[in-house]
C-alpha cells in the first residue's frame, strides 16, 4: 500500500535559462548523465514502489512530455493540473485519490528535479520513514545537515527527543527564512534543511489538509466522487482553479506539531539554484565550474554553462554565473541566485 507521487509542475525558475517553461529543470540533463531529473527520479524508487503505484502530478502543458520520458507509466498514472496552483493543492488531489483507492495508503512525496548520490542509503531511509507513517498521524521529513545560510529552503528545528529509535521530534518548521534568521539556524546547530521529501499515510495528510489549509480539503470533499471515474479530468478542470495557491510547506509544514525528520546523509542536492551547481560540480585550478566550450581569463570562482555549440571567452570575472541556453544568456553574480525569479518577473511584465 506503498504509492510513489512525484512532484513534476514547476518551471525551476532559479535555474533560468537552463529551465525554461516549455520544458522545465525536472525534464532535463543539466548535469550530462543521459537521464533527466524525472527519470532518474522515477528510478530511484524502483525498488520502493512498484511502477503502476506510481503518479506523476503536474501541469497539462507536460503531459507529452512526461509520457515521452516514462513510457512505462499509463496515461492514468500522471495527474493533470489545469493550472498552477504550486504544492499543496496538488498534493491534495492526489491524497484524497489515492485514499479512495486505497485507505491504508501511504504516500511518498517527492520532487522530481533534485539529486540523490546514495540511492541505497537513500532508500534505506525511506523504508525507515514508512515504517513510521504507519502510526497515521505523523509527517516525516528527511533532514540534510545545512552548510550555508541558503533561503532557499525549509528549516527543520530538531528537539533532542528521538521518540522512536530513528527519527526525531520536530519543535518547528521555518519555510525559506530570510538571510538573518537562517544565519541564526545554521549556528544554532540544531537546524536541518528540507530536502522535499514528505512521507506520511493519505488518513495523517486528509487530517492535515482538513486541520490547516480547509479550503482544499472542502474543495477535494466535495469533488471525491469523481475521482477514480470518467469524470475525473473535467471536474479537476473546473475546480482546481478554485484552490489557494500555497506550498505544502507553509499549508501543511509549518503548522503542523506531527512532524518526524530522519537526518539523512544521502548526497542530496536540489540543484535549485546556479550555486548549487557550482558547489556540487568539480572545479578547476581557478575555481571555475566551466560545462562547454569556454576559454577563461583572470577569471576565477565562475559557473559557466554553454550550449555544445556555442564558444564563450571570459575575462575579469570572479563569482559569477554565466549561462546560456537556446537563445537566452543570462550574466549575473553568484550571490544573487535567489534573485533569479524576480529578474524573470521583470522580464515577463517587459513583455
Ligand atoms: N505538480 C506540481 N504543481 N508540482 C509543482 C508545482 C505545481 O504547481 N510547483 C512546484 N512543483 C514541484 C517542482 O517541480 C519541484 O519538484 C517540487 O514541486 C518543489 O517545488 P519547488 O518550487 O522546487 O520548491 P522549492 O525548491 O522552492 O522549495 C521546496 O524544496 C526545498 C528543497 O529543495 C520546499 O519544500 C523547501 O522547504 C525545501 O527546502
Ligand atoms: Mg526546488
Amino acid at each position: 500500500n506503498n504509492f510513489l507521487l512525484v512532484l513534476a509542475g514547476g518551471i525551476g525558475s532559479r535555474i533560468w535559462p537552463y529551465s525554461r517553461q516549455n520544458k522545465p529543470k525536472q525534464f532535463q540533463d543539466i548535469l550530462g548523465i543521459g537521464k533527466s531529473f524525472l527519470q532518474m527520479t522515477v528510478e530511484r524508487f524502483s525498488d520502493v514502489v512498484p511502477s503502476e503505484r506510481v503518479y506523476i502530478l503536474t501541469n497539462e502543458n507536460y503531459k507529452t512530455l512526461i509520457m515521452q520520458e516514462l513510457p512505462e507509466l499509463k496515461e492514468n498514472q500522471i495527474l493533470l493540473e489545469p493550472c498552477m496552483r504550486n504544492t499543496a493543492p496538488c498534493i491534495a488531489y492526489a491524497t484524497w485519490k489515492i485514499h479512495q483507492l486505497n485507505s491504508d495508503a501511504n504516500v511518498i512525496i517527492a520532487p522530481s528535479d533534485h539529486f540523490i548520490s546514495r540511492k541505497y542509503r537513500f532508500e534505506a531511509i525511506v523504508k525507515e520513514a514508512l515504517d513510521l507513517a504507519v502510526d497515521k498521524k505523523s509527517i516525516v521529513t528527511l533532514g540534510m545537515t545545512p552548510h550555508r545560510p541558503n533561503t532557499g529552503y525549509g528549516y527543520i528545528e530538531i528537539d533532542e527527543e528521538k521518540p522512536n529509535g530513528t527519527a526525531f521530534a520536530v519543535k518547528k518548521f521555518t519555510e525559506k527564512p530570510d538571510l538573518k534568521t537562517a544565519i541564526q539556524f545554521i549556528n544554532a546547530g540544531n537546524y536541518l534543511w528540507n530536502a522535499g521529501l514528505f512521507i506520511a499515510s493519505t488518513q495523517a495528510l486528509k487530517d492535515s489538509f482538513e486541520k490547516f489549509t480547509p479550503s482544499l480539503a472542502v474543495i477535494f470533499d466535495t469533488i471525491e466522487k469523481d475521482l477514480n471515474t470518467d469524470k475525473e479530468q473535467e471536474t479537476i478542470n473546473v475546480h482546481y482553479p478554485d484552490c489557494e495557491d500555497i506550498s505544502i510547506d507553509f499549508g501543511i509544514m509549518e503548522k503542523s506539531e506531527d512532524i518526524l525528520c530522519i537526518p539523512a546523509e544521502i548526497g542530496w542536492s536540489d540543484v535549485g539554484t546556479w550555486g548549487s551547481l557550482y558547489e556540487m560540480s568539480e572545479k578547476n585550478q581557478e575555481g571555475n565550474v566551466i560545462h562547454g566550450n569556454a576559454l577563461t581569463f583572470d577569471t576565477k570562482n565562475c559557473l559557466i554553462k554553454l550550449p555544445d555549440d556555442k564558444l564563450a571567452i571570459v575575462e575579469g570575472l570572479s563569482n559569477y554565473i554565466v549561462a546560456q541556453n537556446d537563445n537566452a544568456l543570462m550574466i549575473c553574480p553568484l550571490e544573487s541566485e535567489q534573485r533569479v525569479k524576480e529578474y524573470l518577473k521583470t522580464l515577463k511584465e517587459k513583455k
